[in-house]
């Protein structure tokens, strides 16, 4: 099948873009490389250097390529620039997400797949979190998924599209063979940061909060690999066939790990010490976010390659021994 990807050269993005590749997927790229990196995406595939909210040139990309489905990764993703900059993210992750739709209907494009987020939950009142848990985001970030979410719950109960929507918990590692990986700018993500600062390339790690309610004082999150994410993506294609389907799906591991275990994991995989020091809690961070993921398993068949915390953090050492610098390297 032809696949648009916007914001295929992002992380979640281009790690997609491998999967549907392997699984015998034709994918384009459309990325304005505002975040994501050119050398991810490799040479055969069509890439176009585009906005998404450019209506005119993504009906022309559509109908040149003849698109079956789209998958949508190009957002902004970071919580704390959400809530300083909140008019930028309900631009790039709502209005340019609407323009991107209008641009589907008037190719005639009718499969859509979106990156939605546990974010759009909030604090959770209990664990894990299932699909019809309340969505009452508590960021800007979190609203603006949950406002597209809802645009296309009514596009598909108009008849107009077919939809998969996922929820992601803490996308981490890269692709096994570490050609491809998390090169964000700035990196605010645990993993990477841990690894950095293993590494020598950055001060120590800064902890946010050691006194939460948790096992160990810190906060509890659900690391899940970015190749498990891409494979539940390819999965939900061959459910779109009916214009109408609205389908959600929370995915993580359903496995909780502390900001200590992790850094511990890092130290095993890494064989150095992570330098760490106590910092104040960050605001807005859920003492505990972990997915019960049974309903993707269940309607997708989706399968969890990588269930535990260490072989994910050695995918992700792989890549940054091979990229210390990233994609710039
Ligand atoms: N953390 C630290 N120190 C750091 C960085 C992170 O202690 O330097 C802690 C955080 O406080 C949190 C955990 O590590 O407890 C994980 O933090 P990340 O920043 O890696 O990930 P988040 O859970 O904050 O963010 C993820 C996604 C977001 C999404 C959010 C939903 O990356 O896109 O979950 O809450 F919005």
């Amino acid at each position: 099948m032809k696949v648009l990807v916007a914001g295929g050269a992002g992380y979640i993005g281009s790690h997609c873009v491998r999967q549907l590749q392997l699984a015998g997927h034709e994918p384009i790229v459309v990325d304005n490389l505002s975040y994501g990196h050119r050398g991810s995406v490799p040479e055969e595939i069509p890439f176009y250097e585009a906005n998404i909210s450019d209506r005119e040139r993504m009906v022309e990309i559509l109908r040149r390529e003849d698109v079956e489905s789209v998958m949508h990764f190009a957002a902004f993703c970071y919580v704390g620039e959400s809530v300083e900059k909140p008019i930028m993210y309900y631009n790039n992750n709502l209005v340019a997400t609407m323009g991107l739709l209008e641009a589907m209907l008037e190719a005639g494009v009718r499969k859509f797949i979106f990156s939605s987020t546990c974010a759009t939950y909030g604090i959770p009142e209990s664990l894990p979190m299932t699909e019809d848990f309340p969505q009452k985001p508590i960021n800007p970030y979190g609203n603006t998924k949950l406002a597209v979410e809802l645009a296309l719950r009514d596009l598909a109960n108009a008849g107009s599209i077919g939809f998969a929507a996922f929820r992601y918990f803490n996308a981490a590692g890269a692709a096994e063979d570490g050609s491809i990986g998390e090169d964000h700018s700035p990196e605010t993500h645990l993993i990477p940061l841990a690894i950095e600062a293993a590494n020598g390339q950055r001060p120590a790690l800064q902890i946010f909060g050691e006194d939460y309610e948790t096992p160990d004082g810190t906060c509890l999150r659900d690391y899940v690999h970015v190749d498990d994410l891409s494979r539940a993506h390819i999965l939900a294609l061959e459910k779109l066939n009916e214009p109408g389907t609205a389908l959600f799906y929370n995915l993580g591991t359903g496995e909780p790990f502390s900001v200590k275990q992790v850094i511990d994991t890092v130290e095993k995989v890494l064989g150095k010490p992570v330098p760490w020091e106590s910092a104040p809690r960050r605001p807005g961070d859920p003492p505990a976010l972990y997915a019960d993921p049974s309903m993707a398993k269940r309607e997708l068949n989706w399968e969890i390659q990588y269930p535990t915390l260490e072989p994910i953090v050695q995918t992700a050492w792989n890549w940054h021994r091979n990229n210390p610098e990233g994609y710039r390297g």
